[in-house]
């Protein structure tokens, strides 16, 4: 069976084609543009999209040397995300399935990032805890099988990845700011400075926005008079403000552990990609004697992969979506409970 699989929602377009269980193609462009005005402007992005979608199918079918007309299935985001950017991945998805009058499934993209670690050799095993990091989401969910995602805790305020983009926005780093942070970080002291850890009163609910006002905080008060931070400062904001934030999204994945028999755990979405979550994360695994999953960094970022994976493990269960799904219900068809 080919799947296509298409992903639009914020500022990466990708198309990938997955034949069976073989990956032929993912290919990934990401508006690297956005981050000269500090974040994703979202109508620049939908205009890209519509640049790119028709290009990058093209370039998916040779690469994995399939004919539109050997699509038997096409899988798009449908939300949550940026309106007018998922509206040109969905919109082509539909269009390019009510012309070949193939099956069409609405993915849900969070429902994507959970089920990504299904894209490596070693699987998840069911019943798994996955913990979704990405810039604008951060859940922990106890994933029972293919249809049945318990949402433990999620965010109250800044997703993980937007307290790193913040963070890296206030040391001068710019957009995206994981990458910059885990690079200044490795060179910083993490003990430098005590951040904050939110404790809340639903145990598995993260809070970002503190620690992010705490590292303004601490910028403001050492150099009030705008004075320029060394960079050896620089890097033990970065190493601290990181030992913080894994540390919040640590201490719940464990107190999920304790509380949840789980055959494996899966660390999912962008912020998956940091090394210091990865390393705490397989510590964390050891103890409990869980398998522990992290995708290749390629299927963490935002990917059609995972999208054309999950649209597949779908209509296995018999799903098909209508052409007429519209784009950002927060919850496509979601299965969270
Ligand atoms: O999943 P993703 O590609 O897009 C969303 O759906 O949001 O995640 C992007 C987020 C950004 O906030 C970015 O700063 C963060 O992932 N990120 C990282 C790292 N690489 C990307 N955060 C921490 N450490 C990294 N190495
Ligand atoms: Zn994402």
């Amino acid at each position: 069976m080919n799947v296509l699989g298409i992903e639009t929602s914020c500022d990466e377009t990708s198309v990938a084609l997955l034949s069976d269980d073989n990956l032929k193609a993912n290919l990934i462009s990401s508006q690297d543009f956005h981050s000269k005005y500090g974040g994703v402007v979202p109508e620049l992005s939908s205009r890209a999209h519509l640049q790119l979608i028709k290009p990058l199918v093209d370039e998916a079918l040779s690469k994995a040397q399939v004919e539109l007309s050997g699509l038997d299935l096409i899988a798009a985001t449908a939300g949550p995300g940026l309106i007018g950017a998922l509206l040109v991945g969905l919109t082509f998805a539909k269009g390019l399935a009510f012309s070949l009058n193939v099956p069409f499934i609405a993915v849900n993209h969070i429902e994507g990032h959970i089920f990504s670690g299904f894209l490596m050799k070693d699987k998840p095993e069911f019943p798994f805890l996955a913990l979704v990091v990405s810039g604008g989401h951060t859940l922990l969910l106890y994933v029972k099988d293919v249809t049945n995602i318990v949402q433990l805790g999620t965010t109250v305020d800044d997703a993980a990845g937007e307290a790193f983009d913040k963070v890296s926005k206030m040391l001068g780093f710019g957009y995206p700011g994981g990458p910059k942070i885990q690079q200044s970080a490795y060179k910083g002291d993490e003990q430098k400075i005590s951040f904050p850890v939110a404790k809340l009163n639903n145990k598995y609910n993260f809070s970002f926005s503190g620690l992010k006002t705490a590292v303004l905080r601490y910028i403001q008060k050492n150099y009030s008079n705008g004075s320029k931070i060394p960079e050896s400062e620089i890097n033990d904001i970065s190493a601290s403000f990181q030992k913080a934030a894994v540390d919040a999204l640590i201490i719940n994945t464990e107190t999920a552990l304790i509380n949840y028999d789980v055959k494996s755990i899966s660390l999912v979405g962008g912020v998956a990609a940091n090394s210091r979550l990865r390393d705490e994360m397989l510590i964390l695994s050891k103890k409990y004697g869980k398998r522990i999953v992290i995708p290749d960094q390629e299927f963490c970022g935002d990917n059609a992969a995972m999208i054309a994976l999950r649209g597949k493990f779908l209509f296995e269960i018999g799903r098909q979506d209508k052409l007429n799904v519209n784009p950002y219900p927060s919850l496509v068809e979601g299965y969270f409970q």
